[in-house]
């Protein structure tokens, strides 16, 4: 059946306190799941998450399942991390996942780990989370003393250890070559793909890099069927979706909801309409990485392939009448990204706020390659200029080709990160920058 908008998965132990002690989450049913788990084959499991249709939580979407499948079937070890590195400005539902469920983490990783046959696994948490460090360990310690971790969990003869590593606050550590670098002890840069961490990860072995909402989300799968969930959620989209909404709403936060919902519901009904009566400028639908929607848009549902592909969502262009090609014959209109809703109401200096996403990926960057090294730096001096009123004509279509060059030339998608969101303000809302540049022809 699809989930609507009582289904909760992921959420349901928001607000329970006694769910993140070990105690309370037994009473709940916990590490039921684990138990189903060890007595499937670990292939059994892939196949599951795989018919399940489940799509990383992390930012690109990509099919769980499927990526799993690539560690290579002779490896002799193969690892599991956890990205729990939650940076993208916007998000915030990692954090409360941990705070109020750190045992559905644990057994979602145990469950994955069995899955991929993978010893020695690791979270990656942002450093300034320390409320949910403290949370996590306390959970891995009693999961420990219970056998849900160890040498032989619940007899199995299956060894799984989780480390927590901390960050030590770097946007780029959330990449997840840049992760694997940082817990290497290296410095936290992304590395070149091929090969992808499936083949060759942390210490050179195969390593699956999952978001912890994705992780959350398996032993729902273990538990119910990967068709359940893939009937719960739209199209190639199984499950739910939990979003973190911020901005102008009269009632942000973060909600999990059937992958039905429209951005408009999503606006106007759960998150209680725009603040002040106001309306809607745009709408940041995955994180300040994302190309924004317009008004005129809101009615795409909050899915990932609806974002990627609904016409009614205007493709982004590099300049007047020249579409963004992402390869393939498709053009970027906008992606499920991250789950940070952004809401920007009809009083939102755009240029202003645009110039305060420069500033961030700028100062981001890693600096590794030249185009995202030199690329966010110019867009950020030449977004500062435009959004102070010092701007110059010409300066949008420079913003523009400033983005264009950055897209698709780097090593890491911070560029696109930098790039997209510029490409898709200018498009859209090119009024806006044009008003504040004296001289400028429209
Ligand atoms: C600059 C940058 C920052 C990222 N930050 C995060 C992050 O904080 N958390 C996350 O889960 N994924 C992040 N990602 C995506 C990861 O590289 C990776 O795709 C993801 O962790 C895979 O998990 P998933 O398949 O479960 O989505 C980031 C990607 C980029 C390019
Ligand atoms: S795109 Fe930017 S952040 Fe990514 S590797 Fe290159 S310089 Fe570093």
């Amino acid at each position: 059946m699809p989930a609507d908008r009582t289904t909760k998965l992921v959420t349901a132990h928001f607000g329970n306190p006694d769910a993140s002690t070990l105690v309370g989450y037994e009473r709940l049913g916990g590490y039921q799941r684990l138990r189903k788990a060890l007595g499937m084959k670990p292939d059994a499991i892939t196949a599951e998450v795989k018919a399940s249709n489940l799509r990383g939580r992390g930012g690109a979407g990509f099919a769980t399942g499927m990526k799993w499948s690539f560690v290579p079937k002779d490896a002799r070890t193969v690892h599991l991390v956890c990205n729990a590195d939650e940076s993208e400005p916007g998000t915030c539902k990692d954090r409360e996942m941990i705070f109020w469920d750190p045992h559905l983490l644990i057994e979602g990783m145990v469950i994955s780990a069995y899955a991929l046959r993978a010893t020695h696994n690791y979270i990656y948490i942002r450093g300034e989370m320390m409320r949910e460090v403290v949370v996590l360990q306390k959970a891995i310690d009693e999961a420990y003393q219970r056998g849900y971790l160890g040498p032989n969990i619940l007899g199995s003869g299956f060894e799984c250890h989780i480390t927590v590593h901390r960050g030590a606050g770097a946007y780029i550590c959330g990449e997840e070559t840049a992760l694997l670098n940082s817990l290497e002890g290296e410095r936290g840069q992304p590395r070149l793909k091929p090969p992808f961490p499936a083949v060759k990860g942390l210490f050179g072995n195969p390593t699956i890099v999952n978001n912890v909402e994705t992780l959350m989300n398996v032993p729902f799968i273990v538990d119910k069927g990967g068709a359940w969930f893939a009937e719960l959620g739209v199209g190639r989209s199984g499950g739910t979706r939990t979003v973190c909404v911020s901005g102008h709403v009269n009632k942000p936060g973060v909600y999990e909801l059937p992958m039905s919902i429209t951005m408009r519901e999503l606006v106007d009904d759960v998150a209680g309409g725009v603040w002040k009566g106001r309306k809607v400028k745009a709408v940041i639908p995955g994180g300040t990485s994302m190309p924004p929607l317009d008004e005129s848009e809101l009615d795409v549902l909050c899915e990932f392939d609806a974002l990627m592909t609904d016409e009614r969502i205007k493709p982004v262009e590099v300049l007047p009448g020249q579409l963004f090609d992402m390869g393939g014959g498709r053009n970027l209109r906008t992606m499920a990204g991250s789950g940070g809703v952004v809401v920007m109401d009809d009083h939102t200096d755009i240029p202003m706020a645009v110039w305060r996403i420069m500033k961030f990926y700028a100062h981001e960057s890693c600096g590794q390659c030249t185009p995202c090294r030199e690329g966010t730096g110019w867009l950020e001096k030449v977004a500062r200029r435009v959004a102070h009123g010092e701007g110059k004509p010409g300066d949008i279509d420079l913003m523009a080709t400033i983005a264009h060059g950055i897209a698709g030339n780097t090593i890491c998608a911070l560029g696109e990160a930098a790039a997209w969101p510029m490409m898709g303000f200018i498009t859209k809302f090119r009024a806006d920058f044009l008003a504040k540049i004296k001289g400028a022809a429209a």
